[in-house]
């Protein structure tokens, strides 16, 4: 059973286990990391797969993107175990850094983590998902419906990889400018619930108004609170 309640997909791994032998592997809880500690959580995992088995160097892993990006963080119980990463461009996405590591391979923690990115991805309107593939690895991700580009082979930190792509079906209710202004100040994912600032802050200003009247209650409660603050 799979529950998505905020900017987390919670998987019921009691209700799999009687049918699913690899259920032991599988991520309780898939979310965006939404803190400092939970991108370390992520980073540990990329660090243990890719600075160990992969052969990576700390610069190649680390390349400067990472403040750029959103980080997917695969947890079974509290203990992090596979991760991702998403960074945007005009018109695609881009599928970065899938990691899960190795004991807990084998199972459904990376088909977890890959389902999430590609309905996050769907959810902001991309139809289309970009990535880099290593070669040997090709045939894994067109089991999840990606293709290998026209792009010539490369090679990276000694491995040799594809430009791989995978088409989204649009989703039937995408973000969009002028749904709700609200549902942009939430949490990234966390986009059904109410964020923070509507928790805070009296609901009335943040009432949609049909004609804008509310919108200067709303402006007067913010910038009352910015002088409180400072
Ligand atoms: C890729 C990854 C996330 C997949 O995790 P997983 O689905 O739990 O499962 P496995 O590691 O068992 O791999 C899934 C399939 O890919 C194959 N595979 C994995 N690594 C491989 C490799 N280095 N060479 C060839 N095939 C490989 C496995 O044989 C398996 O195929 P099978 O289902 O037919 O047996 C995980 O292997 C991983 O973290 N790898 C290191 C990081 C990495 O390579 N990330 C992807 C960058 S493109």
């Amino acid at each position: 059973m799979k529950i998505v309640t905020q900017d987390r997909l919670e998987i019921d791994n009691a209700a799999q286990s009687e049918s699913s032998p690899l259920s032991g592997l599988a991520c309780t809880t898939i979310k965006v990391a939404h803190s400092i500690e939970e991108m370390m959580q992520g980073f540990a995992v990329r660090a243990a797969v890719f600075l160990n088995k992969q052969d990576c160097s700390y610069a190649e892993e680390f390349d400067g993107n990472d403040f750029a990006a959103t980080h997917i963080l695969g947890l079974r119980g509290a203990e992090p175990i596979a991760t991702a990463r998403i960074r945007y461009f005009a018109g695609f996405a881009r599928l970065e850094r899938v990691a899960v590591r190795r004991e807990f391979r084998g199972g459904v923690a990376a088909a977890g983590i890959i389902e999430f990115v590609l309905e996050l991805c769907r959810q902001k309107g991309y139809h289309k998902i970009h990535g880099n593939a290593e070669k040997r690895l090709l045939r894994f991700w067109e089991r999840y419906g990606w293709r290998r580009t026209s792009a010539p082979s490369f090679v990276y930190a000694g491995h040799r990889y594809v430009e791989i792509e995978c088409d989204l079906e649009p989703h039937p209710d995408p973000i969009v400018i002028g749904k709700n202004p609200v549902l942009f100040m939430r949490p990234e994912g966390a986009w059904d619930e109410p964020g923070p600032a509507e928790r805070s802050i009296p609901s009335p200003g943040l009432e949609l108004a049909g004609d804008g009247g509310d919108e200067e209650g709303w402006a007067k409660e913010l910038r009352s609170r910015m002088e409180r603050f400072g």
